[in-house]
């Protein structure tokens, strides 16, 4: 066993910058890997100094999938009772930005992970796709679902019925990417995004992110109450008063996070 660690983390201001370490088994997210990611990224969470996230990978993968050497032998009962994928959930759970540096493979769960981001940015080496079929399973860990509301239904199916991967350019003129960068610039972008938002209020940042991922994930009517009730919500924050009182008075506003 290494002493690298699993994840490395480095903050840079607001932003947190968490990069996936197994670059021997191209990131392969082992039940420890996957401990380690959700431990940081509720520690940032929780962390007022904190603004936004970004994830990437180290070496030439993003991440390569859910780690196939430790589920290769698991029974049905030691997959559900460890809790192996189910606890994937809390990397979805969390409130502040995530922003996805997709530096190169992103197949099964590293594409799973992706899509629980809020922003997907890839370099020009990266490659997405839902391989499972070509071991005898499916995604597990929302591929079926998040990859079909990013791509529609048809290409979704394809990807996931015959493990095809895309590239980076695809995926960008699919909707699963936001934009394609040089390798170089990749994690310059991700950060340059990050400032951006974190920039704002952070309040406003995390109930607009609670909005949007609605309509994802709930009716569009459960969707629309949960923005209004969000934007109401936003009326009670000194932010609100302070943002808007600044655009009148013609100045740049100082957000407190209140
Ligand atoms: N799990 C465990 N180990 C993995 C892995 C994975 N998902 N992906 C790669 N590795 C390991 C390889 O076993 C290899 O280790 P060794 O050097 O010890 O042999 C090392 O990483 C390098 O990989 P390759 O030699 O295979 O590299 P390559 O360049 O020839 O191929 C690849 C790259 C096409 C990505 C290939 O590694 C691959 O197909 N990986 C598996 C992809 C996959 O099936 N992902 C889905 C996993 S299941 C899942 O994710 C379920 C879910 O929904 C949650």
């Amino acid at each position: 066993m290494s002493d690298e660690p699993l994840v490395i983390s480095s903050v840079e201001g607001p932003i947190a910058i968490l990069t996936l370490n197994r670059p021997q088994a191209l990131n392969a997210l082992s039940p420890a890997l996957i401990d380690n990611l959700i431990r940081h990224l509720e520690m940032y969470d929780a962390d007022d100094l904190i603004r936004a996230i970004i994830i990437t990978g180290a070496g030439r993968a993003f991440a390569a999938g859910a780690d196939i050497k430790a589920m290769a032998n698991a029974t049905p009962i030691e997959m559900l009772t460890s809790g192996m994928i189910a606890r994937w959930a809390r990397i979805a759970a969390i409130r502040k930005p995530v922003i996805a540096a997709v530096n190169g493979y992103a197949l099964g769960g590293g594409c799973e992970l992706a899509m629980m981001c809020d922003i997907i940015l890839a370099s020009e080496t990266a490659q997405f796709g839902q391989p499972e079929i070509n071991i005898g399973i499916i995604p597990g860990a929302g591929g079926t679902q998040r990859l079909t509301r990013a791509l529609g239904p048809y290409r979704a199916m394809e990807m996931v019925l015959t493990g095809a991967t895309i590239s980076a350019h695809e995926a960008a003129a699919h909707g699963l990417v936001n934009r394609v960068c040089p390798p170089e610039t990749l994690l310059d972008e991700a950060r340059r995004v990050a400032q951006t938002i974190a920039a704002k209020s952070p309040l406003a940042v995390q109930l607009a992110k609670e909005a949007v991922r609605a309509a994802a994930e709930t009716t569009v009517r459960e969707g629309l109450a949960i923005e209004l009730r969000n934007f109401y919500l936003l009326f009670a924050s000194e932010d609100q008063k302070e943002g808007m009182r600044a655009f009148i008075e013609k100045r740049a506003p100082n957000f407190s996070g209140r």
